[in-house]
């Protein structure tokens, strides 16, 4: 079995990715998950010129908000063709400088840099998603150097089909955008959802400290974050 999969069950999930780049590009170009994204790049608020490692990063379009930001952005995703995407948009945008963007094909539990190549290291909707979300927040830290930063963003464990639904009627979203979120949750209820202690232990596992948590979209997801222990 290619390295890019961990079982039959992970390359069906990369499967459906792939039959499903084109789809999956669009529903995160905006709406809610966009400008949840968005509000999670304004919360780690990266300086400008930080070298930047978006694992798992799909379409990358919050790669590109980040370069768009000046930083020294890097996408990796084991999807063929949603780094197509992300390439193919990254290229049409205006406001991205091509030296400051690349992505690259390679799986999150073996990411080709060497330790302290990166200041800041996220994974959005990643960790909950993959088979072994120990691994890719190990390596996610060992690529970051010391004193930096890996944040990432995931579901609460109440995240289902049903607080989304409430969540939606609460803000009022339009039938467009609840079936995006509703899409999500059916996605979350096959895959990981964390009570505080569950993230917060992972994380610590992976050799973080100063860990950081903060639940938003009305308490359904989790925006973490926490710094790699300087001189390690
Ligand atoms: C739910 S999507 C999230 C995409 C993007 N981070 C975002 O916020 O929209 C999960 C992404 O992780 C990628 N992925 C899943 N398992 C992976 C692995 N083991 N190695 C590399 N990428 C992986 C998938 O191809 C997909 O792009």
């Amino acid at each position: 079995m290619s390295p890019l999969w961990n079982s039959p069950r992970d390359w069906f999930r990369w499967f459906l990715f792939e039959i499903g780049a084109g789809y999956y590009t669009e529903k995160l170009a905006s709406g809610p998950e966009a400008e949840l994204r968005e509000e999670f790049a304004n919360w780690l608020a990266p300086a400008a010129d930080t070298r930047l490692l978006d694992v798992g990063c799909g379409p990358g379009h919050l790669a590109r908000l980040f370069a768009r930001r000046d930083c020294r952005v890097t996408g990796v995703d084991r999807g063929r063709r949603l780094l197509r995407q992300a390439q193919r948009w990254s290229e049409q945008d205006p406001e991205v400088d091509a030296n400051a963007i690349q992505f690259l094909r390679a799986p999150a539990e073996r990411l080709p840099f060497p330790e302290n190549s990166f200041d800041l290291t996220i994974a959005t909707t990643v960790i909950y998603f993959v088979a072994q979300p120990a691994a890719v927040l190990r390596e996610m830290v060992r690529v970051t150097r010391s004193g930096g930063v890996v944040g990432t963003l995931d579901p609460h464990a109440s995240l289902n089909r049903r607080s989304v639904r409430d969540y939606c009627e609460r803000r009022r979203l339009d039938r467009r955008d609840t079936r995006k979120l509703l899409t999500w949750a059916v996605a979350s209820e096959r895959c990981l959802r964390f009570e505080e202690h569950e993230l917060r232990a992972l994380l610590a596992a992976a050799g973080l400290v100063s860990i950081k948590m903060e639940r938003r979209m009305g308490g359904l997801v989790w925006f973490a974050r926490g710094r790699k222990p300087a001189g390690s």
